[in-house]
């Protein structure tokens, strides 16, 4: 790849815990993969960005004076819309070629497109001359979602794809938008990382759905409480005045409140290496996922339930939106390949469907390389 000036990277990340909560406020707990998506840029001189793939035949041109018109690309959305939010916020956006390399399967609930426009974002930065901080870069990417790709998502996904690193989880507040880095550490334990390989059925509008439903939650106990935030709700005004939610809003605060609490003590037992306590925090992520927020589905339930019921795991749940996508486990190393071959039998008994099994390590957010 010599003839490209510059290698920038962005990852893939997995969240440990703290699900559906960081558009609420609050703090969750994701790491970094070593899946990743891969730019390769030069500057061209021209208003034009050359999108190509190393895993695609496509070539797509996009031009940077009219970068609101490329919202309904089938490959390059990612990258026209990271392109539109740097330029929106008055960074200069250059033409050039680029390659890109994505090893984040897509529609994994393992943030390919959060790597895409991170990377992105990054890359045209780096060739622009444009000097933004790993945050801001998170910030426009998930602007480039929100606005481009219109899941109107959290923060997660983008911060823990900037700012990841090597071996270390990341304790994220969504609210002041900081992190602190927690060594992830599972001594005779492994994280096994299992797409359940069903296809992303609307995903975006059951997303947004569960969004408003938050909102509807925050405005209702707000005039009781003062909280700026669902996530700064404690469990026991939540025991107060819970009360005055109806129906499934209910159920899905509930599940905000109680995931807060079980983020904190998941730090705790992280940073004191008690990984069984760890391993019971995500089976109980799992549940409230299933029964109070929703998200979950046959087939992720069925793969954490067949993870769970084995004698190497000490806890397993689904991890990113839901719907499909991965599940995570804690796994016995000397287990961890009869519990590959024994859950993947289970699921594909139960389900029809062969689920994928990623060997992922915890890495390093953005690098940029001069080639
Ligand atoms: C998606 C969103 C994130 C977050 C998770 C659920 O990955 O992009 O912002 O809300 O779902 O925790």
């Amino acid at each position: 790849m010599r003839e490209y000036e510059y290698k920038i990277t962005a990852a893939g990340r997995v969240n440990v815990i703290g699900e559906h909560i960081d558009y609420c406020g609050g703090k969750v707990f994701p790491a970094a993969l070593s899946l990743k998506n891969t730019v390769y840029i030069r500057p061209n001189g021209t208003d034009k960005i050359n999108l190509s793939w190393t895993t695609l035949p496509d070539k797509v041109t996009i031009d940077i004076n009219c970068l609101d018109g490329y919202k309904n690309l089938k490959y390059g959305n990612y990258q026209a819309g990271a392109a539109w939010a740097l330029q929106k916020a008055g960074y200069k956006v250059t033409g050039c070629d680029m390659l890109q390399d994505c090893t984040v399967p897509f529609g994994s609930g393992l943030s390919s497109s959060a790597a895409i426009e991170v990377s992105t974002v990054a890359a045209l930065a780096v060739i622009g001359g444009e000097k933004i901080s790993n945050k801001e870069i998170a910030l426009l990417a998930q602007r480039a979602e929100r606005g481009y790709a219109g899941v109107n998502c959290g923060i997660m996904d983008q911060y823990a794809s900037a700012n990841g690193k090597k071996g270390c989880a990341m304790l994220l507040d969504c609210k002041s938008v900081t992190h602190e880095y927690v060594p992830f550490g599972l001594g005779d334990y492994s994280l096994v990382i299992i797409n359940c390989n069903k296809p992303h059925n609307l995903v975006e509008s059951k997303y947004n759905e569960r969004r408003e439903e938050t909102e509807l939650a925050l405005r209702t106990l707000q005039t009781v409480i003062p909280v700026s935030c669902l996530a700064d709700v404690t469990e026991e005004q939540f025991a107060e005045y819970g009360r005055m939610l109806e129906g499934k809003v209910y159920f899905r605060c509930k599940h905000v409140v109680d995931e807060c609490s079980r983020v904190n003590m998941a730090v705790q037992a992280m940073k004191r290496g008690d990984v069984l306590t760890l391993g019971k925090l995500l089976n109980a992520s799992h549940k409230s996922l299933r029964e109070l927020y929703e998200v979950t589905g046959k087939e992720l339930d069925a793969l954490a339930e067949a993870a769970q019921r084995h004698w190497a795991c000490i806890g397993s749940r689904m991890t990113g939106a839901g719907f499909g996508g991965c599940t995570i486990s804690l796994v016995k190393k000397d287990g961890a390949d009869d519990f590959k071959r024994a859950v993947s039998e289970e699921y594909a008994r139960k389900t029809g469907y062969c689920c994928s099994i990623y060997d992922a390590e915890i890495s390093d957010g953005i690098t940029v390389t001069e080639l």
